[in-house]
């Protein structure tokens, strides 16, 4: 998004700019989880040191009289060792503050639809966020119903954005279960805003944010949106059920005339003759048992890529590599994702006729 990148880590990526551009962030993110404000670092190795130095923020310039704040933390040092107690210890600091200059106590509790703070503290080192999403931009709005093992939007995503697909030629997602995927590509492929798809966001309980500003960018989001797509994108599930909630989504994030939905065995979907990519997050069989019913499946999705998806790009997401080394195809490709705690991949192979099979 042109902003310049100054660090990377586990966490996130941290860029410089200013308030107005965490709205900015939070309209058009699509892989984000949140976007936070740094508002003080400092050094801190007792919980009276932090609360000295949250003492001295001028909360009164951030939060309204009447407001409501929430806080969370990722602490990890040996001078604390619940993260609730740091939480106290800032709620302390800005209701005394708020005492001493209004003479009120401040609202606070665990609700994340209002301003949010977020500590970060591991060994002495303290960074004190606004969080400007609130409730985790990584959800778009649109998924009303889930159904089994959805993906997170933010990571459906992210997994098409690591792939080669261009956003203008055929997107096929067999097996869409409640949709994700094909609904995430068409939103790209029409330059929609995750972000418009939501009203509620951290800064807007920030005093004075630039509403006026908030008017504009979302307005030029909206003006950005194409209506039509010159290709096709498909989605496909054996379940009825699926398709139904697949539709629905589809519907809330505007997108349904778009995609084409099929009802059938993933090996029928419509290839169309232009090729583009197609991106398959089958089963992976997370209790025992599950697995042995699912190595046949993986099997057939190697023969389907083989056999009817000549000259495009393949794309499997799954969590078991014992079952993705049945697919029996060359990976040009593996992408290392986490769905929550699991360890995942992207698996990408190259569909050209006549594709290496290897040993299974
Ligand atoms: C892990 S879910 C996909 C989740 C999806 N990525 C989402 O975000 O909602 C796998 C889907 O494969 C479907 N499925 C299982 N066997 C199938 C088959 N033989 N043909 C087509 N779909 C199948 C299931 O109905 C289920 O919806």
């Amino acid at each position: 998004m042109g902003f310049e990148v100054k660090n990377i880590n586990r966490m996130g990526v941290e860029i410089e700019g200013t308030f107005n551009d965490t709205m900015y962030l939070n309209l058009h993110l699509r892989t984000g989880y949140r976007v936070l404000y740094l508002v003080k670092s400092f050094k801190a190795t007792t919980p009276e040191q932090l609360y000295d130095q949250v003492c001295h923020i001028k909360w009164e310039e951030l939060f309204e009289k009447d407001g409501y704040f929430s806080i969370q933390s990722y602490v990890k040092n040996d001078f604390i060792y619940d993260s609730k107690y740091a939480n106290l210890k800032i709620k302390d600091a800005i209701a005394d503050r708020f005492v001493r200059e209004f003479g009120v106590r401040p609202n606070s509790g665990p609700d994340i639809d209002k301003a949010v703070l977020f500590l970060h503290w591991k060994l002495d080192e303290c960074s004190l966020y606004i969080d400007t999403s609130g409730e985790t931009i990584a959800k778009h709005g649109y998924r009303k119903i889930p159904f089994k093992a959805p993906m997170l939007e933010a990571l459906a995503a992210a997994t098409i954005q690591a792939s080669e697909w261009d956003r203008k030629s055929s997107f096929v997602n067999p097996m869409c279960g409640s949709g994700t995927l094909a609904i995430e590509a068409t939103l790209m492929a029409i330059n929609k805003a995750p972000g418009l798809m939501r009203d509620n966001f951290g800064f807007m309980h920030i005093k004075g944010y630039n509403y006026a500003y908030w008017d504009k960018i979302k307005k030029e989001a909206e003006d950005a949106i194409l209506e039509s797509i010159p290709f096709k994108i498909i989605a496909s599930d054996i379940s009825p059920e699926a398709l139904k909630v697949s539709r629905m989504n589809a519907e809330y994030a505007e997108v349904d005339h778009l995609i084409n939905f099929e009802l059938c065995d993933f090996s029928k979907t419509t290839i169309p003759e232009e090729p583009g990519v197609v991106m398959i997050n089958p089963e992976y069989g997370e209790r025992l048992g599950e697995e042995e019913e699912l190595v046949n499946i993986y099997q057939q999705i190697g023969d389907f890529f083989k056999k009817s998806c000549s000259g495009y790009m393949g794309y499997i997401f799954t969590g078991n590599m014992n079952l993705a080394k049945r697919i029996g195809l060359r990976a040009k490709k593996r992408m290392e994702f986490f769905n929550a705690k699991i360890d995942c991949r992207l698996l990408e192979y190259e569909l050209y006729a006549g594709s290496k099979r290897t040993e299974k």
